[in-house]
């Protein structure tokens, strides 16, 4: 009987170490453990006496635990990684100094900038192959956007301000991977600024334009998945097909293996009324394709957009509790993102006290001081030239076929809408946009 328990002690002991050792490989450690791992194995094979066998359980015990915390650890760092990658706090003086003007611009709501913008939104295209439910593309006429790929004079004036730019979002209401240059158009930026995306609905991937993709320099690729299986990601995003969806991202994943490609690849998740359940099974499709994180946004009712898929609170709740335990478990594998913590614009403005795209108080209260960042560090490109102040608000800035990037920056057009936000009197689009952001912020 008692050499029946040492024996049991033993075999629990060999358990632990191999254990230990296995997650110690797993999470790519060095020779130095794989020695310790097997050395330990040998000794409890060996062992006959019974303190042998209990160091030998007290070591397997040592080792997991120390495996448990290197793998958290690793975890913590790639998030660290992740989060660095989208801060840009500029990398050149000239950038570093813009942000500062713009910052103090933001904190004083000045209404006329020294500064110039540090992210733009790039669209190649306004054409898009889908006409997802959540989408303002979907409702929108051709005469209000018209179908097309970025003109040579828009990304020419781009370019112009290149030594301001820490951040370029080559996606916006359009298909990136429709437009053939799109590569070429990224490769432009490539070494100007310090981070660049892109979106892609991944229904016109193929090898050759992923490798492309891949090789063009950009910080962060997404994939926009609403959906954790065919019914309810079609539901959503139609025109697309979810097994096509998935080989595509597949293929993306394995030529960034074959290609050494240093780009993370995620999924972009819009959570609203249709799609906030699958939030879970999102996350472990991610997981299963291997994917680097999953960037969560709250849909935001834009033009005719549809009511019915404004987040419900229990829904908010419910991601909320999601996110927070997912990131506390040791055992996630993805980063998960929010969006406000995704936006340049918003690490930027964290230099000064209190300050994020977000409301300060209730939307409505006259004490309000709701002031966007927005409005002192981005501007969007659409692919005709005309200048937005976000990828939400429908008021048009200007256009790059008349004027430069700097002229319509202080136009009077964004000096109305610093205006506004500097007093207060904030407009309908503006506050549904807080509010979006709002639902799945944890600020
Ligand atoms: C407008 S799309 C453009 C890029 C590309 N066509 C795609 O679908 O990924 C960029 C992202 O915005 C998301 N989106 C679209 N409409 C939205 C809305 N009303 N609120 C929040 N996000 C939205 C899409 O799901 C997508 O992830
Ligand atoms: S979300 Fe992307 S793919 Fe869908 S309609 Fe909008 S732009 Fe097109």
């Amino acid at each position: 009987m008692a050499s029946l328990t040492k024996k049991a002690l033993g075999s629990g002991g060999i358990i632990g170490v191999t254990t230990g050792a296995v997650l110690l490989l797993e999470t790519g450690q060095a020779m130095h453990s794989r020695v310790t791992g097997s050395h330990a194995v040998l000794l409890v094979l060996r062992s006959a006496t019974w303190p042998q066998a209990f160091l030998a359980i007290a070591a397997g015990v040592l080792v997991c635990a120390g495996a448990w915390k290197l793998r958290r650890h690793l975890q913590r760092r790639k998030a660290l990684a992740m989060s660095r990658a989208v801060s840009c706090p500029g990398s050149t003086v000239a950038k570093r100094e813009n942000n500062e003007r713009l910052a103090r611009s933001y904190a004083a709501g000045t209404v006329e900038l020294d500064s110039l913008p540090n992210f733009l939104i790039v669209d190649t295209t306004s054409k898009c192959n889908l006409k997802c439910l959540m989408c303002w593309q979907t409702t929108v006429s051709e005469e209000e956007s018209p179908r097309v790929h970025l003109s040579h004079k828009a990304l020419a004036e781009a370019l112009a301000v290149k030594d301001t730019l820490t951040r370029v979002n080559f996606h916006g209401s359009g298909e990136p991977l429709l437009n053939a240059r799109f590569a070429e158009i990224v490769g432009e930026f490539r070494g100007q600024v310090d981070y660049m995306e892109t979106c892609t609905n991944g229904t016109a991937v193929t090898r050759k334009n992923a490798a492309k993709l891949l090789d063009a320099g950009l910080n962060v690729i997404r994939f926009s998945c609403d959906g954790d299986n065919a019914e309810s990601f079609e539901r959503l995003r139609c025109g697309a097909n979810f097994d096509k969806f998935i080989d595509n991202v597949k293929l993306t994943v394995a030529l960034k293996q074959e290609l050494a490609s240093p780009s993370h690849i995620g999924f972009n998740f819009v959570v609203s009324r249709e799609s906030w359940r699958e939030l879970p099974g999102v996350v472990r499709l991610a997981e299963s394709l291997g994917l680097d994180f999953i960037a969560i946004f709250a849909y935001i009712k834009m033009g005719d957009g549809v009511d019915d898929l404004v987040m419900p609170k229990e829904g908010v709740e419910a991601v909320r509790k999601f996110i927070s335990d997912y990131r506390t478990d040791p055992s996630s594998k993805c980063y998960l993102m929010l969006a406000p913590s995704l936006d340049a614009s918003h690490e930027v403005m964290e230099q000064i006290p209190e300050t994020s795209t977000t409301t300060k108080g209730e939307p409505g209260s006259s004490d309000n001081r709701m002031r966007c960042g927005a409005l002192y560090s981005m501007m969007n490109i659409k692919a005709d030239g005309s200048v937005y102040p976000c990828c939400i608000h429908p008021s048009k800035m200007g256009d790059l076929n008349r004027n430069t990037v700097e002229e319509i920056w202080n136009g009077e057009a964004y000096r109305d809408l610093r205006r506004q936000h500097a007093t207060g009197e904030v407009d309908e689009m503006c506050l549904r946009c807080f509010d979006g952001l709002r639902y799945v912020t944890t600020r």
